[in-house]
């Protein structure tokens, strides 16, 4: 029988899990590497997830009703999301654009309808860069904003609807589609909703899997004196940084991660690239990231035979404009 969906919101989540043979092949591996394509959702990111589930969650408290604004700091692929279902559902949207982030982001926003703003376009949000971005100041600065406009304020950073995402679906998917045998996740981190998310799920369901994060390396962080410089888009550090740029929801979901690495962005560009020759699948940055990072792993004598889930978290469309594919 067929099927016709009643609306985008249908659509998110249950995203392909493939095995990525040649790949493993191509590199000598005998672990097995199993991407989780999350640009299969309908704005192309796994950000879909925490945009949906944070306006469905603010609809049933009550806080939000159609032809309301809200308002979202974001690097693009968050804000992308809620963009999309903001207008699936009625609302306005307002981003505040993270500062470098690709040019595509911003364009895919605008074309959305989304209203852009800068940081700059805040009250006390430059002064607060200044002496390094601290998630606390970020609440503070983001919800006086949202509150002096009339506005209602997502907080992707640390609303928990953003990691019970990954609990509700995309921990249950990957568990499911494992038969539930999988020995280690890869994933890289923003607001740390996927890692927060998936770890309390599957650590539950068996604590043995290894929960692997990686970050950028100190050498591919963005930097204004190196504008030049190849980074790892729409990601941050969370392993070894002071307290304060933990992700909040760490701490709400007590999360524990196994190991971290550090990536350079040429190793994750190239990851990504001999993806895209061996498998087809066009990556973006942090998913090649992530397959570089899981590729460390496979390659250790006791990954032998092992399930290697990859987070993969969007695709190469939005960073055409990078180094990546040049
Ligand atoms: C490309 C990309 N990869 C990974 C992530 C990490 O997701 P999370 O915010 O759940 O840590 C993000 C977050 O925006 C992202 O944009």
């Amino acid at each position: 029988m067929g099927r016709i969906y009643d609306s985008i919101t249908e659509l998110v989540g249950n995203t392909p899990l493939v095995r990525l043979h040649r790949y493993e092949e191509s590199e000598g591996l005998e672990a097995n590497i199993l991407g989780k394509f999350e640009y299969f959702n309908p704005s192309g990111s796994l950000k879909d997830r925490a945009a949906l589930n944070i306006i469905e969650q603010a609809e049933y408290e009550g806080k939000i009703k159609p032809g309301m604004t809200l308002v979202d700091f974001t690097s693009g692929n968050t804000g992308i999301g809620e963009a999309t279902y903001a207008n699936a559902k009625g609302y306005k949207f307002v981003a505040v654009i993270q500062p470098g982030v690709s040019v595509e982001r911003s364009l895919i926003l605008k074309a959305l309808g989304a209203e852009l703003l800068q940081v700059t376009d805040v009250p006390g949000f430059a002064e607060m860069l200044k002496t390094g971005l601290s998630l606390e100041g970020l609440g503070k600065v983001m919800g006086d904003f949202a509150k002096s406009k009339g506005w209602f304020y997502l907080d992707q950073c640390s609303n928990p609807a953003n990691a019970r995402a990954h609990i509700q679906k995309t921990g249950p998917e990957i568990w499911e589609d494992t038969d539930g045998k999988v020995d280690y996740v890869v994933q890289l981190v923003g607001t740390g909703g996927t890692l927060a998310g998936l770890s309390a799920y599957l650590r539950k369901k068996n604590p043995d899997i290894k929960i692997i994060g990686a970050q950028p390396h100190n050498k591919s962080l963005k930097n204004p004196e190196f504008p030049e410089r190849n980074t790892i888009d729409g990601v941050l550090q969370f392993n070894g940084v002071p307290g304060d740029k933990v992700p909040t929801l760490f701490a709400q979901f007590d999360t524990h991660y196994d190991e971290c690495f550090d990536v350079i962005a040429e190793d994750a560009y190239e990851a990504g690239r001999k993806v895209v020759q061996t498998e087809g699948f066009f990556l973006g940055q942090s998913a090649g990231a992530a397959i570089w990072t899981a590729t460390q792993i496979a390659k250790r004598p006791e990954a032998k035979g092992k399930n290697i889930v990859v987070i993969l978290a969007d695709n190469a469309f939005k960073y055409l404009s990078t180094n990546m594919y040049k």
